[in-house]
């Protein structure tokens, strides 16, 4: 099978994991449910459960026990995304080929289902120990999950970013920004599949500076696609980077060493996954797919 029919299948299976732990729309706060499932099933790549899946599967996980941290992954990300749009971040109409979440329910309603969001993937995570009663991996995979969204993750990255708007940044601080608004949840999301499939601590840490590469090769070509792919192919906004004042490798350094970063921190990532004993082809190929995505 190639590679394009094989994610079909992956994500069309991934979906389905999502659907199934959504909130239901109903009682009084049902608007807040229509509001966060909205989001949730404008679409989107669903790269990050993909990525958790795919490194269960590289170090022999089996069952069920992933698919409550896929959905809760989702929920996270798309919580941020959410977030960022709102006009008090960066302000953006369009995402995932909809009108944003604040555009179509309102800004309170906005705020409000990206935090519900974001403690609902909570509650999902904590029903994976329905499927392993007091099992150590989940607790470890819960302490990766929490420590990598919140100030020491994602959303510390987030608070750089928006801080700095306009302003001069030095390379360690946008370092800092990259690593944690955009890699910390892809590190969380292979790190989590790692820990649940039983890799040892060594493999983790391998898996986690796989990922913090992979994320900082994928929040790159997000820059280089803001300046110069079509709102129609990314299904948000272009020039948002430019409009909200921002520092990013492309206007650091111009779009074709940003590319030149992109590749290059794409092949340690790869080095360090095919070191490995175990092995995933699908995996490896992703990561090299992600340096040519348009969207
Ligand atoms: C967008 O993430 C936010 C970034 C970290 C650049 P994705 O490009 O994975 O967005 P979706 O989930 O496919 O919409
Ligand atoms: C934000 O980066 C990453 C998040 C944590 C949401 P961007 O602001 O560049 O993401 P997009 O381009 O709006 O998806
Ligand atoms: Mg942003
Ligand atoms: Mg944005
Ligand atoms: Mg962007």
């Amino acid at each position: 099978m190639n590679f394009q029919d094989e994610l079909k299948i992956k994500t069309d299976e991934i979906e389905a994991v999502i659907k199934s732990y959504l909130p239901k729309e109903e009682g009084f706060a049902r608007t807040m449910a229509e509001a966060m499932n909205y989001s949730m099933l404008a679409g989107g790549k669903r790269l990050r459960p993909l990525f958790m899946r795919e490194t269960f599967r590289l170090f022999g996980g089996e069952g069920k026990v992933a698919e409550p941290f896929m959905a809760a992954m989702e929920m996270i990300h798309t919580h941020s995304l959410i977030h960022d749009d709102l006009p008090a971040i960066d302000n953006d109409d369009y995402r995932r080929g909809r009108l944003t979440t604040h555009k179509v329910y309102g800004e309170a309603m906005g705020v409000l289902s990206g935090v519900a969001l974001l403690n609902y993937a909570y509650e999902v995570m904590l029903s994976a120990f329905d499927i392993l009663p007091g099992d150590e991996r989940v607790v470890r995979a819960l302490r990766i999950m929490a420590g990598k969204t919140g100030i020491h993750g994602m959303l510390g990255g987030q608070s750089v970013d928006v801080e700095n708007d306009g302003k001069p940044l030095t390379q360690d601080m946008l370092d800092y920004i990259y690593r944690n608004k955009t890699s910390a949840l892809i590190e969380a999301s292979m790190m989590t599949g790692a820990i649940l499939a039983g890799a040892d601590e060594e493999q983790v840490k391998l898996i986690e500076q796989a990922a913090l590469n992979i994320g900082l090769a994928f929040q790159i070509q997000d820059d280089i696609l803001d300046v110069t792919s079509t709102e129609e192919e990314l299904g948000k906004p272009t020039h948002s980077d430019e409009k909200n004042n921002k520092v990013t490798y492309v206007s650091l350094m111009g779009i074709e060493e940003a590319s030149r970063q992109v590749e290059a921190l794409s092949g340690e990532a790869l080095a360090l996954i095919e070191s490995l004993e175990q092995k995933n082809e699908f995996l490896c190929q992703l990561v090299r797919e992600l340096i040519m995505r348009r969207k």
